[in-house]
C-alpha cells in the first residue's frame, strides 16, 4: 500500500492529488495483514495514531488511527491535503458548515465509512469534518497527510 500511495503522491501535485491517493489506498484496505499488531493497538483515553511512513522529501506521512467505540476526533478542517480509508470496522464522518456570524460549526450531513471506503479533501478551512466510531467494535483507518509527521499537531488540523 505504501508504495502505491507514494506513486500517487509524486504522480501529481494538482487538485486531484487527494482523490488519487485515496484511490491508491483503496485496493489494500481490506487486506487482513495490512498492519502489524503494534499498529492496531488502541488506547482507552482516545483514538491513537501509529506512524506507518514519513517522507520528509515529499513532505507527507501515513498513519493508522485506531478508534475504540465512542472515540472521535475533534471537529476540524485541514491545513494540508488529506486522504483516508477505513481498514477495519466502520466510522461515521460528520460534515459541518460555519455560517456567517456563527460561533461554532453546525453539522450538515453524516456518512458511514465502512471497511474499504475512502474519503479525501484538499487543504480548505471550509471543509470541516469529524470522524467518530459510533459502532460497537474497534475501527482502524489509514490517513495520509501532506505534512511532516512531527508537525502534525500544528500543520494538519485546524480545530473548531
Ligand atoms: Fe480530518
Amino acid at each position: 500500500m505504501l508504495s502505491d500511495i507514494h506513486r500517487a503522491v509524486i504522480g501529481t501535485d494538482g487538485s486531484d492529488r487527494p482523490a488519487r491517493i485515496a484511490a491508491a489506498m483503496a485496493p489494500h484496505l481490506r487486506q487482513p495483514d495490512l498492519l502489524s499488531a503494534a499498529s492496531c493497538e488502541s488506547c482507552p483515553n482516545g483514538y491513537i495514531r501509529h506512524l506507518l511512513h514519513a517522507d520528509r522529501e515529499q513532505g507527507y506521512a501515513v498513519v493508522a488511527l485506531v478508534w475504540r467505540p465512542g472515540q472521535m476526533s475533534p471537529v476540524h478542517a485541514h491545513r494540508t491535503w488529506c486522504a483516508l480509508g477505513v481498514h477495519t470496522g466502520s466510522l461515521t464522518e460528520g460534515f459541518y458548515a460555519l455560517p456567517d456570524q456563527a460561533a461554532q460549526p453546525v453539522q450538515t450531513a453524516a456518512l458511514l465509512r465502512r471497511s474499504g471506503d475512502t474519503s479525501s479533501g484538499p487543504a480548505d478551512p471550509d471543509l470541516i469534518h469529524r470522524l467518530s466510531n459510533l459502532s460497537m467494535a474497534n475501527a482502524i483507518s489509514i490517513h495520509a497527510y501532506g505534512a511532516d509527521f512531527d508537525r502534525f499537531g500544528s500543520d494538519v488540523n485546524l480545530l473548531y
